[in-house]
């Protein structure tokens, strides 16, 4: 089984040429589906930019959605909008929605946006300032302190989600293929090339969902785990455990482009 994983494509930087061309790299490969790791647009096209994609690849595509996607909207709002396309589509598949995907006898995929929770670095020093606490209804308008809480109702959502679904999903198969937006460990943080420092460790990392993937694997150390995330814009790849395998993917503004192609033996 082939995948194509593509993640932080910011397919609103683009236009509709240049996003036909991009289209027109990943059909020729004829993969079976396409993984996308979010900020695929902003809340105002993220509708019209996933029913384009699943047009023009007409192949099953499972996404998760990442910071940028709920830009000038709100989370809530935003994944209503998905509920309701997703329900009508032939291909679009939520993955927070969808749960565990069956992608072989050995291997099935789950996934979930996850969010920086700030647990990580210096959060009550740092200055980085993203515009997720500016443009993001939930997430404006908020003293530091405020804010921060909510970020770790959001990181906590995901680990839940991720402790049920794993839980249930390694009963089942050998391998599980995770695709989410934030990096789950320190060591998957890769920025410009090195790892994260304290400053940006707040926001490009989720604690809570890396938690649960060390303290689920420990327990099935001859099953494996391969995570694959977005968010940072710096490629990179670590070994956590010897059965915890994370890739982060790089992305420019402006040019979207393959991250991988996964092949997937029976
Ligand atoms: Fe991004
Ligand atoms: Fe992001």
């Amino acid at each position: 089984m082939k995948l194509i994983w593509i993640t932080d494509i910011h397919l609103n930087f683009i236009n509709f040429y240049e996003l036909d061309n991009f289209c027109n790299k990943i059909i020729p490969l004829h993969p079976e589906a396409v993984l996308i790791g979010g900020d695929i647009g902003e809340a105002q096209d993220i509708t019209n930019l996933l029913l384009t994609l699943e047009q023009k690849l007409a192949c099953p595509i499972y996404f998760v959605l990442g910071n940028h996607d709920y830009y000038h909207g709100s989370i809530c709002d935003v994944r209503d909008q998905i509920q309701k396309i997703t329900e009508n589509s032939q291909y679009l598949q939520y993955l927070s929605n969808t749960g565990i995907v069956e992608l072989t006898s050995t291997t099935c995929l789950l996934g979930h946006d996850s969010w920086a929770d700030g647990r990580y670095g210096d959060y009550f020093n740092s200055e980085v300032m993203l515009n997720d606490y500016v443009l993001i209804k939930e997430l404006s308008n908020l003293d530091k302190q405020t804010r921060l809480i909510n970020l770790k109702k959001l990181g906590d959502e995901a680990a839940n989600f991720f402790r049920e679904q794993l839980s249930q999903a390694l009963l089942n198969f050998q391998h599980v293929l995770i695709l989410t937006h934030v990096p789950p460990f320190i060591e998957s943080c890769w920025h410009e090339g090195n790892l994260s420092n304290d400053d940006f460790l707040p926001h490009f990392c989720c604690k809570a969902a890396g938690e649960v993937f060390i303290e689920l694997m420990r327990k099935r150390p001859n099953q494996n785990l391969t995570i694959l995330c977005g968010h940072t814009h710096s490629s990179g790849m670590c070994q956590i455990l010897p059965n915890i395998f994370a890739k982060t993917g790089g992305a420019v503004y402006g040019r979207p482009h393959i991250q991988d192609s996964i092949i997937l033996k029976e």
